[in-house]
């Protein structure tokens, strides 16, 4: 079993994104400094792969455009696996300039396949801790954390009043919550994909696949989209679901009537991160893109669109610091995404099928 620990260094890193941005000095310049030369405006059309919630790609294709008027933002948002298969699929001739968000295992996977540009951007010296953060070939980078979560129906709980919110992955599999569990499919899902790989770190393989078989007999439904769960359990067609602890507090900001509960053996967390796509057709404003996310006023636009991650770069504040102030276990990400495709395959092969997803 690996080993786990509290993340100090994920406390640490938000104590130093909690510091904000230097401060201004107060005396004025003696001389008029000379103006900085200006960067030829940028023009045309950049085709983003947005993988997380739809608020938010909405909102940063707005923001991209507004900073840069000669530019067009056209996106597609795509779950992590789906975006994974569609650029595995377009790699002789790719549709998109840029992929942005989800978990960075598929970043892994996608750099394996050969699917991603290392793009050494200025911006990459401000990452709070590039070992963790960023890919070191330049192939990704991370652009925010999150933590995964329980979400639990109140009035459910308050129906059934011997059931507890979970606080174990070991409740999931306990028979008060057959046919009561939801989760996206990890073969879409960035985020189940972080479930399932959690689970295996925890338990090592044999028994971490013995857990799976137990949980999936409790799930009622699989879902595409990673986030999906928390509105199914807001409806009351689910009473408990696994999903990022930041959807949940969105969802609980929509007067969805959850609880959010963290496990206390350990949860997984995700790098969101960014790539460019190999054989982009619009490079320079993939790497415009690129720059502009890695910095720290671009990474506390978040909330704005109910996206409460945790910045990676120096500068930004953390709007929810109090999501990663949990129980972590030291995710390792070059493990889960090597083994990506095996365990999804396997997942799919011997417990659930993709297709039973909705
Ligand atoms: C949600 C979360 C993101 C996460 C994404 C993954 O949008 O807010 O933090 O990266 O899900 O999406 P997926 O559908 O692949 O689980």
């Amino acid at each position: 079993m690996r080993k786990i620990f509290l993340s100090a260094l994920m406390l640490t890193l938000l104590a130093l994104a909690a510091c904000g941005p230097a401060a201004t000095p107060t005396t004025a310049p003696t001389q008029v400094p000379a103006a900085a030369p200006t960067k030829a405006a940028l023009k045309g059309e950049l085709n983003l792969l947005c993988t997380p919630q739809q608020e938010w790609c909405d909102g940063m294709k707005k923001e991209f455009e507004t900073v840069n008027p000669g530019v067009t933002v056209n996106f597609i948002r795509l779950s992590s696996g789906e975006s994974l298969t569609r650029l595995r699929n377009e790699k002789a001739n790719p549709q998109f300039d840029i992929w942005w968000g989800g978990p960075a295992d598929s970043f892994i996977a996608a750099k394996q396949e050969g699917l991603l540009e290392p793009y050494n951007s200025a911006g990459l010296a401000n990452i709070l801790d590039p070992k963790l953060m960023k890919d070191a070939d330049n192939a990704w980078a991370g652009i925010y954390v999150g933590s995964l979560g329980f979400a639990t129906n109140t009035d459910y709980l308050k129906k059934n009043p011997t059931v507890k919110a979970p606080t174990s992955w070991d409740e999931l599999t306990q028979p008060q919550w057959k046919n009561q569990v939801t989760i996206a499919h990890p073969a879409s899902s960035g985020t189940s994909y972080t479930a399932m790989c959690t689970i295996m770190q925890l338990r090592g393989e044999p028994k971490g696949w013995d857990y799976m078989k137990a949980f999936s007999a409790n799930v009622f439904q699989y879902t595409k989209s990673g986030a999906a769960p928390a509105q199914l359990v807001g409806r009351g067609e689910a009473a408990v679901g696994v999903v990022f602890s930041h959807d949940i507090v969105a969802a609980q900001e929509s007067q969805l009537p959850l609880q959010l509960t963290f496990p206390a053996e350990g949860t997984g967390y995700e790098i969101g991160a960014m790539a460019i796509v190999k054989g982009a057709k619009h490079p320079e404003l993939a790497k415009a893109w690129f720059d502009w996310a890695l910095d720290p006023k671009t990474q506390e636009l978040g909330p704005k669109y109910k996206a409460y991650q945790a910045p990676t770069v120096k500068g930004a504040k953390a709007s929810k610091p109090e999501l990663l102030q949990v129980k972590l276990i030291n995710y390792n990400f070059d493990y889960c995404g090597t083994n990506k495709k095996a365990f999804i395959d396997k997942f799919s092969n011997e417990i659930a099928s993709a297709d039973k997803a909705k």
